[in-house]
Parts: C-alpha cells; sequence; structure tokens
C-alpha cells in the first residue's frame, strides 16, 4: 500500500495530539509524520508508532514534501497557512472555523456527504464538534422524513476550548472544594460548578459565533438551505464529550420506534435508549468512543410531527480528530 508524508498542525494541542492517536489507531498508511507546532514546543518530543518525533516549528516551508496536512491550531493559522500547504502540494483537512463556510471548500462528515470531498481544490473543511454530532444522527431521519425545523441546545464540555480549559476545570473545582478562590483565565467567568450560556463571542443578533456556525454549517453539510434551525450553545464543566437536546419537526411523521430502527442501521450512531433501566447516552459512555449516541427519542406531542432527542459524542474524537482522519481516509482512496 502507498505511504503518505503526513503533517500535523498544531499536534501539542488538545485534538493535535489526538490526530496522531488516531492516525496510529486507525493504521493510517503514514511514511513520515511531520509535527508542526509554535516556536514554544519546539524540541518536544511526541511518540508515534513507538518512535519519538520532535515537534518543528510551523514556517512557511514545513509543508515540502508533504501529501496530507491535518490543522488544529486555530483559525488565524489555518487561514495564513492552509493555503501555502495547499500549493506546496499537500490536502488540507483543517479543522479551524477559518474555511468552512467558503463555496470552494467542501465542508464534510464522512457519514453524511462523503462525495463533497471530490470536489475539493486542495483544502477540505472539518465542522465545528458540535454540528457533526448532530448531522450524523440527522441526516438519515432527514432522508426518509424530511426535517422542516431543528431547536438544539447543547452541554458542550471544555476540551472543546483546548488543554488550557481543561487544565482551569480541574484547577477551579480543586480550588473551590478547598475553600479557595478561583482563578478565571480562559472563560468569562468561573467554569467550575457553573454553566455559561457563552460560547465563542456575541454578534449584533444576540447569538453566539458557535451557534450560527451550527446553524449554517448544518444546512451545508445537509446540501439543504430549507431547513430552519435555532441553537442555544452552552459550556458545562464536563471536561470531556458534548451533549445535545435537539428538537426536531419533519415534513412526513416519523414514530420513536421507526427513528429508533433507523439510526440502529445509521453508520457512525449507537442507539441507546432504554429508558427503563437507565439507559441513555451519557459523556462516561462516549468518551474516547468515534460514535455518535444517541437516546431519550421520544415524540414532541406540543407539534404534529415532532421528535426529541438526547445526543452524545466524543467532541475531541469524532468531533475534530476521527472526523478528520476519515476525510483524509477517503482523499487517499481516490489518490491510489
Ligand atoms: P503550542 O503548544 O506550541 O502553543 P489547544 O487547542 O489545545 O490550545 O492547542 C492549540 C495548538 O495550536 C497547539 O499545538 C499550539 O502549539 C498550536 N499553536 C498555537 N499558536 C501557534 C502558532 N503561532 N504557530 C503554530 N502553532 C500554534
Amino acid at each position: 500500500m502507498k505511504q503518505y508524508n503526513v503533517a500535523i498542525v498544531g499536534a501539542t494541542g488538545a485534538v493535535g495530539n489526538k490526530m496522531r492517536e488516531v492516525l496510529e489507531e486507525r493504521n493510517f498508511p503514514v511514511e513520515n509524520l511531520r509535527l508542526l507546532a509554535s516556536a514554544r514546543s519546539v524540541g518536544k518530543k511526541l511518540s508515534f508508532k513507538g518512535e519519538d518525533i520532535s515537534v518543528e516549528e510551523l514556517k512557511e516551508n514545513s509543508f515540502v514534501g508533504i501529501d496530507i496536512a491535518l490543522f488544529s491550531a486555530g483559525a488565524t493559522i489555518s487561514r495564513k497557512f492552509c493555503p501555502i500547504a495547499a500549493k506546496a502540494g499537500a490536502i488540507v483537512v483543517d479543522n479551524s472555523s477559518a474555511w468552512r463556510m467558503d463555496k470552494e471548500v467542501p465542508l464534510v462528515v464522512p457519514e453524511v456527504n462523503p462525495d463533497a470531498i471530490k470536489r475539493h481544490k486542495g483544502i477540505i473543511a472539518n465542522p465545528n464538534c458540535s454540528t457533526i454530532q448532530m448531522v450524523v444522527v440527522l441526516k438519515p431521519l432527514h432522508n426518509v422524513a424530511k426535517i422542516k425545523r431543528i431547536v438544539v441546545s447543547t452541554y458542550q464540555a471544555v476540551s472543546g476550548k483546548g488543554l488550557k480549559a481543561v487544565e482551569e476545570l480541574k484547577l477551579q473545582s480543586k480550588a473551590l472544594l478547598e475553600g479557595a478562590e478561583p482563578e478565571i483565565k480562559v472563560f468569562p467567568h468561573r467554569i467550575g460548578f457553573n454553566i455559561l450560556p457563552q460560547i465563542d463571542d456575541f454578534l449584533p443578533n444576540g447569538y453566539t459565533k458557535e451557534e450560527i456556525k451550527m446553524i449554517q454549517e448544518t444546512k451545508k453539510i445537509m446540501e439543504d438551505d430549507s431547513i430552519k434551525m435555532t441553537a442555544t450553545t452552552i459550556r458545562v464543566p464536563v471536561f470531556n464529550c458534548h451533549s445535545e437536546s435537539v428538537n426536531i419537526e419533519t415534513e412526513k411523521k416519523l414514530s420513536p420506534d421507526s427513528a429508533r430502527e433507523i439510526l440502529s442501521k445509521s453508520p457512525g450512531v449507537i442507539v441507546l435508549d432504554e429508558p427503563a433501566s437507565c439507559k441513555y447516552p451519557l459523556p462516561s459512555i462516549a468518551d474516547g468512543k468515534d460514535e455518535c449516541f444517541v437516546g431519550r427519542i421520544r415524540e414532541d406531542e406540543s407539534i404534529e410531527n415532532g421528535l426529541n432527542l438526547w445526543i452524545v459524542a466524543d467532541n475531541i474524537r469524532k468531533g475534530a480528530a476521527t472526523n478528520a482522519v476519515q476525510i483524509a481516509e477517503i482523499v487517499i482512496k481516490s489518490l491510489q
């Protein structure tokens, strides 16, 4: 099998570290792995397939000889360096928000719209973590019953904001349990034993950028602008895995039983829905897994054709690293 030279940009971060792990776990055909981060991380060693690889500083010439570049160092870095990597001949899978809504850039969830990859011009975007887990579950229902409207509220883990945020939740929880004053650095308020109704900055219409990302990205990935949607995105004091309460209104009637039946056969979905024995998706169950878990499926009795669902997934794996590597796997199939 042909082997590829792969680069991870942001290799020392929460998602970058997971990308390296997932490449190894899925036995991605890597010839050479280049790990790129800021000058602060130069000299750091990270292991891949039993070998220590030194982290290098991201520079304009970092992509010479690279076939696949996985980016996860934030939108500012991606805006500048993705085109540089693509120009050097790499196919880029970008985990930031920089290119997601660009008309020339496919926005891909492999279980939902794998064919969009064919239209790439060097850059392919990985969607927002909260969007990915929702569309993996909703697309199979949309195919059968056509979703007219989505109302989603998220309960997002701190890992989505990076390693510093994970550390902040640990330190604040410890301080609060010891009766000390917690230090606030990463979030606008204390996250320890608290809930924040803000993810990313506010826009003039009162929504946050995270909420608008979810709405716009869902329509692009599902390839249906007619879907009406509203979102409220919330940060909760959970280390890893995002949860979502999702309400859908469909054109065709879909019973909870038929939704369960459809979802139990859908790729990347695990139905966990036995309320009588307290079985439903939880962050502690989804942690470390690649599937999107769905449960609490029930009729919305306030409208004619409506369902409520509870969706949980590992935001660092399926919401970021795994989805990016799955895209790269489809890309290399087309190169063989
Ligand atoms: P570094 O560790 O050297 O700062 P997280 O999302 O977990 O905070 O991770 C962000 C990732 O983006 C890290 O790998 C970080 O590297 C990387 N990064 C941040 N700023 C830069 C930069 N200016 N150039 C290259 N990589 C960067």
